[in-house]
């Protein structure tokens, strides 16, 4: 089987990270968010994956080269010379997507996190012979996504509205496809959209076909839901007995501290803390609802809350550090500074507090 990740746009929401690298590539719980994808494809038989891509595809490939021979998958960039949207990606990568074994492929969107339950959407794609499946999930505030109207006991989608202005349903599009190669057919080469152009003609043919994901989910581009999602995941590593959590009388519920990192004496990590390779924290520091990247050192005795620190930076003693701050590649916060959602840009020296949400530059 084949898939294609939807790998576009320019991650603006998750900035300053994906000023240092491609959204797809920043590490959601110590893993680039677009590995999670590939070794769950990988699980299920897809043996080649199609990167959608409409810029900088050498630093994705580059990357992902050393995962093509770890995980034995085939990895392929497909490159729009304009941004062809959600819908003209799968046009311009028809001849990798379709071949004469006519089977259906995945198309994902690259920013979704879930257990990912492939095997399951597979079985439910063939029980009901309709031309394409969608992964749908119910969500508080629907607005801000693709909302699905279905028949609850077969799936049928009665109707597809992105981003609707009044209230349809609360069940969205989670951005996990399974489609039958004629659905390329149903897209032109250009600019265009699946969720306004593609899937409401589907539906009103009645050959689109929705499941509720079972699990959790959450789209991870942008700051607050990248720290909801990472309670969610260690959450599920949770009621899986993950052994990759963390144990030990300085860990407070769920955490991920990667094996190459260092934690000092009289700490106090979680709950929902990821910390990344290399790291250093010292004694006396206060982690919780964070991610912290790779080679990233905390002083003694600082204090971080619901905040993401960007790789190589270091976290000044006494600091303290909340409220959605973010701080992007090699940021430096001096000794005793408080940071109330700051959004800090790669390589800045922070030596007065901030004390209100703002963009630091
Ligand atoms: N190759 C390519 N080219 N990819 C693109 C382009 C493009 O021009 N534009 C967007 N993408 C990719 C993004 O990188 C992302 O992986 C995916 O398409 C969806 O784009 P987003 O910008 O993240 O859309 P959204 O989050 O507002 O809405 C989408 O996702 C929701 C679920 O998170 C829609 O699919 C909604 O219906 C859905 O509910
Ligand atoms: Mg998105």
């Amino acid at each position: 089987m084949k898939a294609l990740i939807l790998v576009g746009g320019f991650g603006t929401r998750l900035r300053p990270l994906t000023l240092s690298v491609p959204k797809p590539l920043v590490e959601f719980a110590n893993k680039p968010m677009i590995l999670h994808q590939i070794e769950a494809l990988k699980a299920v038989g897809v043996t080649e994956v199609v990167l959608a891509i409409n810029y900088q595809p050498e630093v994705m490939l580059n990357f992902l080269k050393e995962f093509e021979t770890k995980l034995g998958i085939t990895i392929t960039c497909s490159q729009e010379t304009e941004p062809l949207g959600t819908a003209g990606p799968l046009a311009l990568a028809r001849d990798k997507l379709v071949d004469e074994s006519g089977e259906p492929f995945f198309v994902l969107n690259s920013d979704v996190i879930s257990e990912y339950p492939f095997k399951e959407m597979i079985e439910f794609h063939k029980a009901h012979g309709g031309e394409a499946s969608i992964m749908v999930t119910k969500v508080d505030e629907p607005s801000k996504y693709g909302v699905v109207v279905m028949e609850e006991s077969t799936g049928q989608v009665d109707k597809f509205v992105e981003k609707p202005k009044l209230f349809v349903g609360n069940k969205i599009n989670a951005g996990i496809y399974l489609l039958n190669p004629s659905v390329l057919d149903r897209i032109e080469l250009r600019p265009t959209s699946i969720e306004k152009e593609v899937f409401p003609k589907i539906a009103a043919e009645k050959k689109l076909y929705a499941m509720v994901l079972p699990g959790f989910w959450m789209d991870i581009g942008q700051p607050r839901d990248y720290i909801t999602g990472l309670r969610l995941y260690l959450d599920s590593l949770r009621k899986k007995a993950s052994p990759k959590l963390a144990t030990g009388p300085n860990i407070v519920g769920n955490v991920l501290v990667h094996e190459t990192a260092k934690i000092g004496e009289g700490c106090l990590i979680g709950p929902d803390v990821a910390i990344g390779p290399g790291c250093v924290v010292e004694s006396g520091v206060r982690l919780s609802r964070c991610t912290v990247m790779r080679g990233v050192r905390i002083k003694k005795h600082a204090c971080i809350s619901s905040s993401i620190i960007g790789w190589h930076s270091t976290v000044g003693q006494w600091a303290r550090v909340e409220n959605m701050t973010i701080l992007g590649e090699d940021v430096h916060v001096c000794d005793e500074i408080y940071s109330n959602g700051g959004v800090v840009l790669p390589h800045k020296e922070i030596k007065s507090s901030i004390l209100k949400p703002e963009i630091v530059m």
